[in-house]
C-alpha cells in the first residue's frame, strides 16, 4: 500500500473549509440570513417588520419559532404563562445550584445553572430559566438578593424587573422585546450549530443548550457587546461628553487606528455572512431612538457617539480590507440599547442567551426530526505510523 493511501490522499486533495463557510448542514424553516442583501427572515417574517415597529414580543417569537406561526391571543397567553412558570420553577431552584451563580463570568454562571435543569425540560421551562438565572447572577454580582419573578408579566418586563429590582416602563419592556425578537434566531450560527451537533447524537435538550451557551460566550460570537461599550466609553472619554459628531469622529479614528495597529479586531464590526450592514443593527438603532424620545437627552448623546464610531470603524476597515466589506453587526447597537435599558455590561452576553434560547430550542426540535448524526471529516497532518521520529503526513505525502 502506498503512503498516499496510508495517509488518505483523497482527504489531502479535498478542499478545507476550516470555518465551514458555504457548507449546508441542514434544511430549516426557522430563519434565513441573506448576507448579500442584508435581509433576515424569521419563519416567514422580515425581522424589520416583526421586531420593534411590528410590536412582536418574546412570547410571540417563541410561538413563531416553536409552532411555525405567530400565536393568536389565547396561544400567546398560554406561552406567556408557561414561560412565567419556567421562571418561577427556576427561582425555586436557586438554592440548589451550588456555587453556580458565584461565577465571575455571567456565561459561566448560566452554563452551570442551566446544567441543573432536568434533561427533558421543555422549551418554555428552559427559556424562563435562562432569564431567571441571568437576572439572579447579576443581582448576586451586585451584592443584592435575587428578585422573585412576577407570574403576571411577560418575560421582557419581568427580566428588567428581576435585574434592576424595580418595575420597567412599558416603553422599556417593548424595546427589550425588540432586542429579544431580533436576536432570537440567525441561521446556522456557531451556538445554534453547537446545539444541533449535540442533538444529532441523540443527546438531550439541556446538554445541547449548555453547549450552545459555551459557544455563545466567545468574543467572536456573543461576547462582543461588552467590549463594544468599553470602546464607546474609551472614545467618549477621549473626546469629552459634549464632543459632538465632529469631535467624536477624530477621537474615534485615532482610537480605532491604534487598535488595528496593535493587531486587535474592532468589536461589533464584521460578519461571516453579511457583506452589507447587518439588518439587525438598523432595528436596534431605531429602538434606541425610540427610547431616547421617551427619556430625553443622554441616550441621544450616546447614540451620536456610536454612529460616529461606526462611521470611523467602517472607513478604517474599508481602507485595510477593500475587498472584504466589514460593517456594523448586531452587537454594535446591542451594546448601546442594553446600556440604555439599564442592564450592566457584564449581563449583555447572558441577555443575548435569553433571546437566542428561543432559536436554540426550535433548532433542537428540528434537528431531532432530521435525525442524522452531524459528523464532518478532518485532514490528518500528524505523524506517520512507523516512521522514524514524527513527520507531518501532509508535508511528506510521498514518504514511505
Ligand atoms: N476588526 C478588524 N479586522 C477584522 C474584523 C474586525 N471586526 N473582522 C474581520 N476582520 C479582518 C480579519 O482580521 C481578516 O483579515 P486578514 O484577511 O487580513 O487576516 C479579514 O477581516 C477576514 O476576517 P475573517 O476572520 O476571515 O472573518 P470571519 O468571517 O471568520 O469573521 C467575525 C467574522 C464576526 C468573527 C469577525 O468579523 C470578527 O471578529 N468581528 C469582531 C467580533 C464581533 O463583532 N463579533 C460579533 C459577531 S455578530
Amino acid at each position: 500500500m502506498s503512503m498516499a493511501e496510508v495517509i488518505g490522499m483523497k482527504d489531502v486533495a479535498a478542499p478545507l473549509a476550516s470555518g465551514l463557510e458555504g457548507v449546508v448542514v441542514a434544511e430549516t424553516r426557522l430563519s434565513e440570513v441573506d448576507g448579500e442583501r442584508g435581509k433576515l427572515t424569521l419563519a416567514g417574517h422580515d425581522v424589520e417588520e416583526l421586531a420593534g415597529d411590528g410590536g412582536a414580543t418574546f412570547e410571540d417569537v417563541c410561538g413563531l419559532l416553536w409552532g411555525g406561526t405567530l400565536p393568536a391571543a389565547a396561544e400567546r397567553e398560554a406561552i406567556r404563562g408557561a414561560i412565567a412558570e419556567g421562571r418561577a420553577r427556576a427561582f425555586a431552584l436557586l438554592g440548589r445550584l451550588g456555587d453556580a451563580l458565584q461565577a465571575g463570568d455571567g456565561m459561566d454562571a448560566l452554563r452551570a445553572a442551566v446544567a441543573h435543569l432536568g434533561s427533558d425540560a421543555p422549551p418554555a421551562a428552559i427559556a424562563g430559566a435562562v432569564a431567571t438565572f441571568a437576572a439572579a447572577w447579576s443581582r448576586r454580582r451586585a451584592g443584592e438578593a435575587p428578585v422573585a419573578p412576577d407570574p403576571a408579566l411577560r418575560l421582557s418586563a419581568d427580566y428588567l424587573r428581576m435585574v434592576r429590582g424595580a418595575a420597567a416602563s412599558e416603553a422599556e419592556a417593548r424595546e427589550l422585546d425588540t432586542y429579544l425578537v431580533t436576536v432570537s434566531d440567525h441561521g446556522m450560527n456557531a451556538s445554534t450549530f453547537a446545539a444541533r451537533v449535540v442533538t444529532s447524537t441523540g443527546s438531550d435538550a439541556i446538554s445541547a443548550v449548555v453547549a450552545a451557551i459555551g459557544a455563545l460566550k466567545g468574543p467572536l460570537h456573543g461576547g462582543a457587546p461588552g467590549p463594544v461599550l468599553d470602546m464607546l466609553d474609551a472614545i467618549g472619554a477621549a473626546t469629552g461628553e459634549g464632543g459632538g459628531t465632529g469631535g467624536h469622529a477624530g477621537g474615534a479614528e485615532r482610537w480605532i487606528q491604534a487598535e488595528l495597529g496593535a493587531g486587535r479586531r474592532i468589536m461589533g464590526m464584521g460578519h461571516r455572512i453579511y457583506r452589507v450592514r447587518d439588518p439587525r443593527a438598523a432595528v436596534l438603532e431605531r429602538a434606541i431612538e425610540r427610547l431616547g424620545r421617551t427619556s430625553g437627552g443622554a441616550r441621544g448623546a450616546r447614540l451620536a457617539l456610536a454612529r460616529a464610531v461606526e462611521r470611523a470603524a467602517e472607513a478604517a476597515l474599508r481602507a485595510r480590507h477593500p475587498d472584504r466589506p466589514l460593517r456594523a453587526n448586531v452587537e454594535f447597537y446591542t451594546a448601546v440599547l442594553l446600556d440604555a435599558l439599564g442592564l450592566p455590561r457584564a449581563l449583555f452576553s447572558p441577555t443575548f442567551a435569553v433571546g437566542r434560547v428561543a432559536g436554540w430550542c426550535a433548532h433542537i426540535d428540528e434537528q431531532r426530526r432530521a435525525g442524522r448524526l452531524i459528523r464532518p471529516s478532518s485532514r490528518y497532518i500528524g505523524g506517520v505510523p512507523g516512521a522514524v521520529g514524527v513527520r507531518s503526513a501532509a508535508l511528506t505525502p510521498q514518504s514511505s
